[in-house]
């Protein structure tokens, strides 16, 4: 973590931490808070299937985990011994991904003798900005992943409100199914992002959903749809010129960013915040941090985004919050369990003003 102003003497406690919550082994070594090593290892398997497939995922997790474990610990300079606790991501996710890294945690807690650490995922992106920077509660965060589009309300470590989701697709999925329709490869966003940065964003005039809804959530379904209609209608016979398929990325992808952008700026205005956090791996799209990025400097707001390396699902998020959770001595039992998926949805009609990391654990 970048230095908080704080004075706080040097501890020198090492965090394990592990994430297998989907597609990525990561494995990383948190050193009072700064990162001292991180590895992360994604997994090829799912490409010829356009999609992460569950089987295939935790199988990947178990035949790469043992090196990794081993590598992260050699390039921290440490040994095992040196570890304090360890850190594991146990929900959202799927479910035999999760299991494989909580469970390797739990081996490596009983075997070093020490405390268990278990952690929310989407906890570990809301506080990813600050594995680099220093950022001062509260501020708002944007959630925009392959699984995951929501705005928190973050109040300060522990001490977040879900504003709104998506209520079908996740922006990153989007992006993914966009890139299928196109005949591009998997995932799609950063062929998308890749074609779009040469094309025209106002050649066709995709769907911005919900933008008149008072509510914080989002809509991507009906943009894929409304792809699908447009590539049947005019390129009936596919997309031949390269200038074209510029321009659809270009306009689609406009569509997603203008979404979020509307959604985000205008919750940021509500709570009368002028920090936004973008965290998940759609934070790596050049057009939304061009345009966030303007918005916020007319608006007289700072984005915070991170490298990268801690966009994506990363270990390193992880062992941040172990860390946290280390300083306070929130520890947990070895009979803790993984849980799976978190439907958004489901978790936002809960309704405005409240639903908490813990609250989703329910
Ligand atoms: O956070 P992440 O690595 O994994 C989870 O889904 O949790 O996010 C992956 C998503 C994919 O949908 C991918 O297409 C999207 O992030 N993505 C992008 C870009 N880079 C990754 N979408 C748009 N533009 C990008 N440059
Ligand atoms: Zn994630």
């Amino acid at each position: 973590m970048a230095d908080s102003g704080e004075t706080h003497a040097k501890t020198n406690t090492i965090i394990l931490a592990i994430e297998t919550s989907c597609d990525d082994t990561s494995v990383a070594i948190i050193r009072d808070g700064e990162v001292a090593s991180v590895i992360v290892s994604s997994q090829a398997e799912h490409e010829e299937w356009g999609g992460v497939v569950p089987e295939l995922a935790s199988r990947a997790h178990l035949n790469v985990i043992s090196p990794i474990l081993t590598r992260t610990i050699e390039k921290a300079g440490i040994t095992f011994g040196d570890v304090n606790a360890i850190a594991v991501t146990n929900e959202p996710g799927l479910i035999g991904s999760l299991l494989v890294g909580l469970n390797v945690a739990k081996g490596l807690a009983v075997a070093l003798g020490k405390p268990l650490i278990t952690v929310n995922h989407i906890e570990a992106h809301l506080l990813s900005v600050m594995l680099e920077q220093k950022i001062d509660f509260p501020y708002l965060a944007l959630v925009v992943s392959g699984g995951h589009t929501m705005l928190y309300d973050v109040q300060g470590a522990g001490n977040y409100t879900l504003l709104g989701a998506t209520r079908d697709d996740a922006a990153g999925e989007a992006f993914d199914k966009g890139g299928k329709l196109l005949g591009l490869g998997y995932p799609g966003g950063p062929l998308v992002d890749r074609y779009g940065a040469k094309g025209d964003p106002t050649y066709h005039k995709f769907p911005r959903s919900l933008l008149d809804d008072s509510s914080d959530d989002f809509s991507f379904s009906g943009l894929k749809t409304s792809l699908r209609y447009f590539l049947r209608d005019r390129y009936p016979n596919g997309i031949s010129r390269e200038e074209d398929l510029a321009d659809i990325c270009a306009s689609y992808q406009e569509a997603i960013v203008d979404s979020l952008l509307v959604k985000t700026f205008r919750a940021a205005k509500g709570l009368g915040y002028s920090r936004i956090a973008i965290v998940g791996g759609v934070s790596a799209n050049s057009r939304l941090r061009e345009k966030f990025q303007e918005k916020a400097s007319k608006e007289g707001m700072t984005i915070f985004l991170t490298s990268p390396i801690y966009s994506t699902d990363n270990a390193a998020m992880i062992g941040l919050v172990g860390w946290l959770r280390y300083k306070d001595r929130k520890f947990n039992e070895l009979t803790v369990t993984a849980k799976g998926a978190l439907s958004e949805a489901k978790a936002v009609r809960r309704g405005k003003g409240g639903v908490r990391p813990s609250d989703l654990r329910k």
